[in-house]
């Protein structure tokens, strides 16, 4: 017998104060201040009900936009399945209401076309994305990475032929050094294709973008979603009294117990005591920090479980910082042991 509820959307999901929607770049669309990440927890080694909890207490919570992969999971594939099963159990019917995302251009299958950013590669993914979450088409298809050796005229006029293919809406480049990003929207915008938006690592820990990439998607406006917006939980409060169970730094799930350092607690406790100050949870002020930069359009969430969720939507609530709380944060930062 099947026992599943049958899932009815909150009424109030785009109540005001629920969500804020951020324009994308110079585009019409909108996206939501936090979207949903797929890239732990939701594979096949995770449990249905509650990958399916978490994503439409996200749905119910005003998030629209999902940001999967094509090897998200474990194992690669996965995380799109577990997707397609939601979609297909719970979400059909709001298809219209969501930003549904993959990528392709890092290892996927065996062989000299699982990997990397050829036509090849690009077109057969997404096939076969498509067939895993059960879409006609996403909303955007990203080039997960430059790979170094594919020209990036190939790539791109990829990218434009699955567009007018009407396999996705928009096109998103992500991993991109600075000059190939420039590269990549002049041959787009010289097939009249722009850049819907670029997604990137970043968050107080990691700051890269903001030497070149910030400036340069401002000016050719295209907007810009932080991934990793917690440093992978290094930016919350868990790891201050050692490494919890079940944790990614305990799993060794990609982050490693060794980027726990003496300084990198000395600077997480100074931050928690910070965000403890402003009402918050270091991982609310860490994401809400993000927020509070005028070039983000999304922050994408990676939450192991619905409290996690919930929390990390709390951020949205306060995203002002003082000037003062700014220096003190780079402060901080800066700080040596
Ligand atoms: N384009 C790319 O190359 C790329 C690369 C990486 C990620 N992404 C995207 O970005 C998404 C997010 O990345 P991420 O998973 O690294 O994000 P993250 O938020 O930096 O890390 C997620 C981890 O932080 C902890 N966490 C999350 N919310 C928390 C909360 N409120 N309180 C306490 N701990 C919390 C959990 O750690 P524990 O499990 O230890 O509790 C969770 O596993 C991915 O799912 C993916 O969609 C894209």
């Amino acid at each position: 017998m099947n026992c599943r509820t049958i899932y009815v959307a909150n009424p109030d999901r785009y109540a005001d104060g629920m969500m804020n929607y951020r324009q994308c770049g110079v585009s019409g669309i909108r996206l939501p201040e936090i979207t949903l990440g797929f890239w732990w927890h939701f594979g096949g080694i995770n449990a249905y009900e509650e990958s399916r909890e978490k994503v439409l207490y996200a749905f119910d919570h005003g998030i629209t936009c999902f940001d999967l992969a094509n090897n998200y999971g474990p194992p690669y594939g996965s995380a799109e399945e577990t997707f397609g099963k939601i979609y297909d159990d719970d979400l059909r019917s709001h298809r219209h209401e969501m930003v549904v995302t993959t990528k392709a251009g890092y290892d996927m299958w065996e062989g000299p076309y699982g990997i990397g950013s050829s036509r090849k590669m690009l077109m057969t993914s997404l096939d076969e994305s498509l067939r895993r979450m059960k879409l006609d088409y996403v909303d955007i298809f990203y080039s997960h990475r430059y790979d170094g050796f594919t020209p990036i005229e190939e790539t791109m006029q990829a990218l434009i032929d699955i567009v007018r293919s009407g396999k996705a809406l928009y096109v998103g480049l992500s991993n991109y050094p600075a000059d190939k990003l420039a590269a990549a929207a002049e041959y787009l915008a010289g097939q009249h294709v722009h850049p819907l938006i670029y997604q990137g690592k970043y968050n107080m820990l990691v700051r890269d973008i903001e030497e070149k990439h910030i400036a340069l998607l401002s000016k050719l406006g295209i907007g810009m979603t932080a991934f990793s917006p917690l440093a992978e939980g290094l930016l919350t409060d868990k790891y201050l009294c050692g490494v919890p169970e079940g944790s990614r730094a305990a799993l060794g799930h990609h982050l490693q117990s060794s980027a726990i350092t003496p300084l990198l607690l000395a600077k997480v406790k100074a931050l928690n005591e910070m965000a403890v100050r402003r009402g918050q949870t270091l991982a609310q002020m860490a994401t809400a920090w993000l927020l509070s930069r005028q070039s983000t359009t999304s922050v994408i969430v990676g939450p192991r479980t619905v409290a996690q969720l919930a929390d990390s939507l709390g951020a949205i609530r306060n995203t002002r910082f003082t000037g003062e709380e700014l220096i003190e944060i780079d402060r901080i930062l800066s700080m040596q042991l």
